[in-house]
């Protein structure tokens, strides 16, 4: 199979990450942090190892201010929710992926306010807007640092100094770049970072990641057992023992380990620039085919993978059935759990677009293959 589905989840993952998961399972199978025997340290230890790693990746002086959460959308939800009251206005974009809209949404029915600026499919959000939406009540910046159906990004850094300035609370939905684009959250003046382990970062799926910065108190969005600190009433104040109740994915988190490390290896740069790369040739080729309409940054540039297109008169959605059914190619297709995106867009009356994205082992045969099929398509209709 030729995989051109890494925006939704990565694979095939780098052989370390399955020796990594199976080793975890088979040799180090103790709850970690619970008991005091060699099985339970050892599965400890994966954990502080996982935290270590992704606070190298992101520049992180303290480890523990990374919470593990079960994906980007569970880390969302407790950012979002964990630091808004009734009475906050929030500040997000047009082409915010649902876990930050519906969030947002049932907040609102809290009487919390947002607003939303407008994303353009190009160039991302304009600072000048953004500057212009502030209100004395407005808590927190929600926004994606890259549109998981164009690939477009955002100025973080630039949001991050106006959030700073103006007291706000800046929350980085990372889905699509974790692992794919340099980031540096005290650089980008970043106060929560929300990230999948399974995407960009090679990981298994069920693996996500929330960093708080120090001094920033949540709400937790579940309480119970942290395994330390048994003898308190109520959730200790403690990172990461607030956010993280029950027992942890330390299975997914040995495998989760192993991929930032083959991240960190490689270097996230060496990532993000074969990734433009391959995405450039990708919107070239696309491009010049009659018939096909490509959205979002035109060319090879500061953009992640996600490539979305329609082919005039198909269905986004027959179209990825053929190429799995006839080519073996895998895409994704439809709205990709973004509705807004496809308004701005343009794309929801038609159902969405077709969305091809590339990982650290595509090649540019694999981008090749995926162009010549398209071909056929259109020459078959
Ligand atoms: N949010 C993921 C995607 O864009 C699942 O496909």
């Amino acid at each position: 199979m030729i995989y051109l589905d890494n925006a939704a989840t990565s694979w095939p993952k780098p052989e370390s990450v399955y020796d990594a998961i199976v080793d975890c399972m088979k040799n180090k199978g103790g709850n970690p942090g619970r008991s005091g025997h060699k099985f339970s340290i050892s599965a400890a230890q994966i954990l502080d190892r996982a935290r270590f790693s992704l606070a190298k990746l992101f520049h992180i002086r303290d480890p523990k201010q990374l919470v593990f959460c079960f994906n980007t959308t569970d880390a969302l939800n407790l950012g979002i929710n964990g630091v808004l009251a009734s009475g906050d206005h929030v500040i997000t974009s047009s082409m915010e992926h649902n876990s930050v809209t519906r969030p947002l949404e049932h907040q609102a029915l809290k009487g919390v306010k947002y607003t939303k600026i407008h994303m353009d499919p190009v160039k991302g959000i304009d600072i000048e807007e953004l500057k212009r939406s502030i209100t004395p009540k407005t808590k927190l910046v929600a926004i994606t640092h890259s549109s998981n159906v164009t690939g477009t990004m955002n100025p973080i850094k630039e949001i991050g100094e106006i959030c700073k300035n103006e007291n706000i609370i800046f929350l980085v939905d990372a889905a699509q770049t974790a692992g794919c684009v340099p980031i540096d959250v005290y650089e980008m003046g970043i106060d929560l970072l929300a990230f999948p382990g399974h995407k960009g970062l090679l990981g298994p799926l069920g693996t996500g990641c929330l960093y708080i910065n120090e001094g920033l108190a949540l709400e937790p969005a579940r309480y119970g057992g942290t395994g330390i600190y048994s003898e308190m009433k109520m959730q200790p104040d403690e990172l990461p023992f607030r956010y993280e109740s029950g027992t942890q994915n330390a299975p997914g988190l040995a495998g989760l380990h192993a991929g930032v490390s083959y991240i960190l290896d490689k270097t996230v740069e060496s990532v993000c620039e074969q990734e433009q790369k391959l995405t450039g040739i990708l919107m070239k080729e696309l491009s010049a085919i009659k018939d096909v309409t490509v959205y979002g940054y035109p060319s090879e540039g500061p953009r992640t993978s996600a490539v979305s297109f329609n082919i005039k008169n198909m269905n986004c959605t027959e179209v990825a059935m053929i190429l799995d059914t006839s080519f073996d190619i895998a895409v994704r297709a439809g709205l990709h759990c973004a509705p807004d995106a496809h308004i701005t867009l343009g794309t929801m009356k038609v159902g969405g677009t077709i969305r091809v994205s590339s990982g650290v082992f595509t090649t540019e045969d694999d981008i090749m293959k995926l162009v010549s099929a398209i071909k056929e398509i259109l020459s078959d209709s």
